[in-house]
Parts: C-alpha cells; structure tokens; sequence
C-alpha cells in the first residue's frame, strides 16, 4: 500500500509479540467488552460495533496479542469521501505508555484512502491531555472547543490534520 499524502508513514514496525489488522466478527464479543472498559460512558453498543465492522472493514483495527484484544483503532468516512473521522481509539491500562496507540493511528492513516480523503477529523475530551499530545504530535490541530457535543455537558475539542 502506497502513503496516503497527508501521512507518509511506513506499516507499523516492531510493536512486540502484538499485531494490528482489521477486526474480524468473531472479535465483536471482545471488541464490546474492551471498548465498555475503555469508554464506561460512551461505549458502542453491540449493534452498532457490528454495523462498524460491516461498514468499515479495513478500518476497524484491532491491536491483538495472539489470545486477546488490548486496544482498537476505527475511522470512517464522511458521505462526499473527502474527511475521514477517528471515532474510537483506546489502549488497555495496562499497556499504556508503550507507543501501542501512536501505532494504532499510524496505520489508520496509513490506510485512508488515497483519492479523495483531504482532511482527517476527530473529537476529545478536553481534559484528555494524554489523546490530545498524542494527536498533536501527529500533526492534528485544534479547530476549536464545541460545548455540548455529545450532549448537556459533555464538551469537546474538534481536531484535525490536513494537507
Ligand atoms: C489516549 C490513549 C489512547 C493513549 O494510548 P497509549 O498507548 O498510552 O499512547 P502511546 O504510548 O502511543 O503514546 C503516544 C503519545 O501520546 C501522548 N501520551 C500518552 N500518554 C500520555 C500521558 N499519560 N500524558 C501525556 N501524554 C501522553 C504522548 O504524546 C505520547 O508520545 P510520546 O510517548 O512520544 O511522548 C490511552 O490513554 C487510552 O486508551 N485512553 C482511554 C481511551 C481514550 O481516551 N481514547 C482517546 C479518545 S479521543
């Protein structure tokens, strides 16, 4: 796969005894309950990660070790296929801190399509100082606070990474 021109990243290289790839239906019970764990508040529900999967195949990644899930990259499309959104991304506690998640973002925007998609969206708590050095760090700016984005007192930043 060539690099998408708004990320010139190489495929993930050594990441451990841990694999990215795109997630499979027989992920879906692992997937649900890692992403409940990682968003108590704001987990998918089973339906709508089963959708994800039928929607978005190759962009849902899942970071597993051979035997279980530790974390999980997805992005999708806007409908004129000219912005992707990031609308999950997690590591499990436990392996935080190892550079899991940058690999994570890394091969997701290494497998934006490479007509069409010229800016890359997502949104973060704004206390959210671990995601957001983190997307900072991959180019993402800040385009600005939206105070109940996601409801009554759930605020959140727009971010995005363009040509
Ligand atoms: C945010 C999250 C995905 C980071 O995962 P991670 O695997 O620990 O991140 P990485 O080890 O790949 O770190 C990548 C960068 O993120 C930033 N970062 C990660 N943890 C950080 C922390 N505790 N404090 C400040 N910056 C941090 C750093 O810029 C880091 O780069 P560096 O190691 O070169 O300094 C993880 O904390 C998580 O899953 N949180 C819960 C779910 C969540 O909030 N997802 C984001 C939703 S928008």
């Amino acid at each position: 796969m060539s690099a998408h021109p708004l990320v010139p990243f190489s495929p993930p290289s050594d990441i451990g005894p841990f694999r990215i790839r795109p997630a499979s239906e027989d992920d879906l019970p692992a997937l649900v309950r890692l992403d409940t764990e990682l968003f108590p508040d704001f987990a998918y529900p089973y339906f709508a990660l089963r959708q994800f999967l039928d929607m978005y195949t190759d962009h849902l990644l899942v970071l597993d070790d051979g035997s279980c899930l530790h974390g999980y990259a997805l992005s999708a499309p806007s409908a004129d296929g000219c912005r992707s959104w990031i609308l999950g991304l997690g590591v499990a506690k436990q392996l935080r801190g190892q550079g899991l998640a940058r690999r994570l973002m890394q091969e997701t925007l290494r497998r934006l399509p490479i007509d069409g998609v010229h800016e890359v969206w997502l949104t973060v708590e704004p206390t959210n100082t671990a995601a957001i050095a983190l997307y900072r760090s991959l180019g993402f700016a800040e385009q600005g606070a939206r105070e109940g984005y996601f409801g009554p007192g759930n605020d959140r930043l727009l971010l995005a990474l363009r040509h």
